[in-house]
């Protein structure tokens, strides 16, 4: 653990000391401070465990909203954390139950309460939260591995692109992506370090999504401070996109054209324009085509934005600053995405419900999704800055002219006659 970090954090001090009591150097300060408080004791009467035995049974709904997921796929996820998180009954107390420890985490995922706010739904101290939560998305991220990741063969990426065509007319479109800042208390001893350009701190959520709003990739921590574009470079993602180490198909004809073009990922104008990485022309004046052509990437780009939408509007953690020392603010967001495609395999119904834009495929309006509405959300920040190549340019000029000729939708002049 970390035992040599800054200790004028609250957060971080619980959890320095929850930790030194695990390896035995404090056992007497834990005794205290964990059972000192008598209805502390009496957890199986006081917490939340009781609320949920009582939801599952009269009121599903309610319990899927507590928790964010339905007692079936609780009872999934349970089952498969268990063996990271059971701890062995000692002479002085009874270990916290695996159950126990993944209701808090999830409630503390869902509600956005603070260690100090979840004690008292949960009957745990509020150090002893700071640590067992951080212990289970540990094991969550651990076991949900599977549920978030790249594709790792040409034909995995062309059932994306597919996928991507039929849902969003967009071929050869592999995901979108985008980044996020999630805002987190200053961390002691940085400096301005993790300070971003709207004079918060932050990390960095960079996420790509594909056509089913789920992740195949988020690259979490870079410090607030870096431009999206800048943050993009420095992924492990980027460099294997250059290197073309991704195992994505090399250019093919579009289906049933002899249109041939790369497959591409599109993202904002914050992100370089790349022979792989299509973005919107972002000159002042447009032609007619390329309007067309930018409305049609801002269509596929939404669902990296619907996805951080509904992310943000489930766990809303991920709205309030995140009192915890950056590495483990990584680890809760992480857990976060882990969840979200583990929720989306499941599709547990009404999990993205008002949680993502609805378009009208006639007229091409949108209605915005209830997250947009809610300002709160609008601290999850837009971010900057980008590049370009000479290659990459034709490319995103034959996407355009795709988009105009044998790719047109027949709605998308109304765009322009509003
Ligand atoms: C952006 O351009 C600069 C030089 O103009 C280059 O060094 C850098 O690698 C480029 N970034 C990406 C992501 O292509
Ligand atoms: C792809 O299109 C080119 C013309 O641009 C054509 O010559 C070629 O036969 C096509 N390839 C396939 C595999 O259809």
């Amino acid at each position: 653990m970390h035992l040599n970090m800054p200790s004028n954090d609250a957060a971080c001090l619980a959890i320095i000391i929850a930790a030194a009591c695990d390896v035995g150097v404090n056992k007497r300060k834990r005794k205290q401070r964990v059972w000192m408080k008598e209805w502390l004791k009496k957890r199986s009467l006081f917490s939340h465990a009781n609320l949920l035995k009582e939801l599952q049974v009269s009121s599903p709904l309610d319990y899927k909203n507590y928790l964010r997921m339905n007692s079936t796929t609780f009872g999934e996820l349970l089952a498969l954390v268990t063996p990271y998180i059971q701890k062995k009954d000692t002479i002085l107390r009874e270990a916290i139950s695996p159950k126990q420890r993944l209701f808090a985490t999830l409630r503390y995922f869902a509600s956005g309460l603070t260690f100090e706010g979840l004690k008292f739904e949960t009957a745990i101290a509020a150090q002893t939260l700071g640590h067992i939560i951080i212990e289970t998305c540990e094991a969550i991220i651990k076991v949900l591995k599977k549920y978030l990741k790249l594709p790792q063969s040409e034909n995995e990426w062309r059932n994306e692109a597919e996928a991507f065509a039929r849902k969003w007319n967009f071929p050869h479109c592999l995901g979108a992506i985008d980044g996020k800042h999630v805002k987190i208390f200053k961390p002691p001893g940085t400096g301005s370090y993790y300070f971003n350009y709207k004079h918060s701190f932050s990390i960095v959520l960079m996420g790509i999504v594909n056509a089913n709003y789920e992740f195949l990739m988020v690259d979490v921590g870079a410090n607030g401070r870096v431009s999206d574009g800048g943050v993009f470079s420095n992924t492990a993602f980027c460099k294997k996109l250059v290197e073309k180490d991704l195992c994505i198909p090399e250019p093919e004809n579009l289906t049933s054209t002899n249109i041939k073009l790369p497959y591409v990922f599109v993202g904002d104008d914050a992100f370089p324009l790349m022979e792989n990485l299509m973005k919107p022309f972002s000159k002042k004046t447009l032609s007619n085509e390329e309007m067309i052509y930018n409305y049609r990437v801002s269509r596929s780009r939404r669902i990296i934005e619907n996805a951080f939408g509904i992310l943000a509007s489930r766990f809303r953690i991920l709205l309030n600053e995140i009192n915890l020392c950056p590495e483990k603010a990584v680890i809760i967001v992480l857990t976060c995405c882990h969840l979200h495609n583990f929720l989306r395999h499941y599709k547990v119904e009404s999990y993205y419900q008002g949680g993502i834009d609805v378009e009208n495929i006639n007229s091409g309006e949108v209605a915005n999704a209830d997250w947009r509405a809610d300002p709160t959300l609008l601290q999850l920040q837009a971010l900057r800055g980008r590049n370009t190549t000479t290659v990459a340019k034709q490319i995103r000029a034959q996407f355009c002219n795709y988009f105009n000729t044998v790719g047109a939708v027949p709605w998308q002049n109304k765009i322009f006659q509003q």
